[in-house]
């Protein structure tokens, strides 16, 4: 009854962490493409064929349902898969709709038309290929009226965040926030639009200051995972141990990914 995490690198660590402790009855398999890392530089093509290598493996894990948890392959790929590669008996979800169904005041699946909604201004953090994507504005459009969103493609703090080095991490989210605030100055709410970005919250919530609402995306996720799993039980597929997958080197994704989550976390090869 395995269900399989997927993304680029560490980043998914934080939602996999999230997913497991809401749901500790269900195994999971994690698989980090760090061989690929970054994603958010790629083009649309190639994070589309690395992001079905990689659901691919995790089928052979036992794994029928695949969480994106990485926002560069839910804006750049998700769709294109689900509309021209996925097979019946499988699905992949991502986890930009948890996050603006938690925006939109919406309860999670609820696919009624378009309504004003009481945030007006929202800020974007999110890697370069997801920003050119727009599909976090195309998701929004679908669900809420009248929301000006800025984005900031946030170049950088992706791969310090996976080279492990904070100060460079810390420095880089203070200058995208400071950036940001040049063309809107007051937002409400800042969407962490990045599965790495959790990491530095407490960065980006002191460069935003208090009074804006900061949504991170990790237990939006679980909590829809786990409401899905309740409708669409049969999508556990028949994995029946949890792993951590990776391209990389697995001894030094382990030591970082070790680091990353503050316990013991074991991968092996791909
Ligand atoms: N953590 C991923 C995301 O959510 C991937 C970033 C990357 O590989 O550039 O976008």
């Amino acid at each position: 009854m395995a269900v399989g995490i997927f993304d680029s690198g560490l980043g998914g660590l934080t939602v996999l962490d999230a997913v497991a402790r809401r749901l500790p009855q269900v195994p999971f398999v994690y698989f980090g493409d760090n061989a690929h890392a970054p994603y958010g530089v790629r083009d649309a093509d190639d994070i589309f064929a690395l992001t079905c290598a990689a659901t691919e493996r995790l089928w052979a894990e036992g794994c029928d349902l695949v969480i994106l948890a990485c926002n560069t392959a839910s804006a750049a790929a998700l769709r294109r898969m689900q509309e021209t590669w996925l097979p019946k008996d499988k699905r992949v979800l991502g986890v930009f709709v948890p996050l603006i169904e938690a925006l939109t005041e919406r309860q999670w699946g609820d696919n009624s038309p378009p309504r004003e909604v009481a945030v007006k201004h929202v800020a974007l953090f999110a890697t370069p290929a997801t920003v050119a994507s727009r599909a976090f504005q195309r998701e929004l459009a679908f669900r809420a009226i009248g929301v000006d969103v800025e984005a900031q493609p946030c170049g950088g703090v992706v791969d310090a965040i996976e080279q492990g080095d904070e100060i460079l991490a810390e420095a880089l989210v203070k200058s995208h926030v400071e950036a940001l605030k040049r063309r809107m100055p007051h937002p409400e709410a800042a969407i962490l639009g990045c599965t790495h970005y959790p990491l530095m919250e407490k960065t980006f919530q002191a460069a935003l200051g208090p009074q804006v609402k900061v949504y991170s995306q990790a237990n939006l996720v679980a909590e829809s995972l786990a409401d899905y799993l309740i409708r669409r039980p049969e999508m556990l597929g028949q994995g029946t141990v949890s792993k951590f997958l990776t391209t990389g080197d697995p001894d030094s994704v382990s030591v970082h990914a070790t680091q990353f989550l503050k316990r013991k976390i074991g991968f092996e090869k791909a």
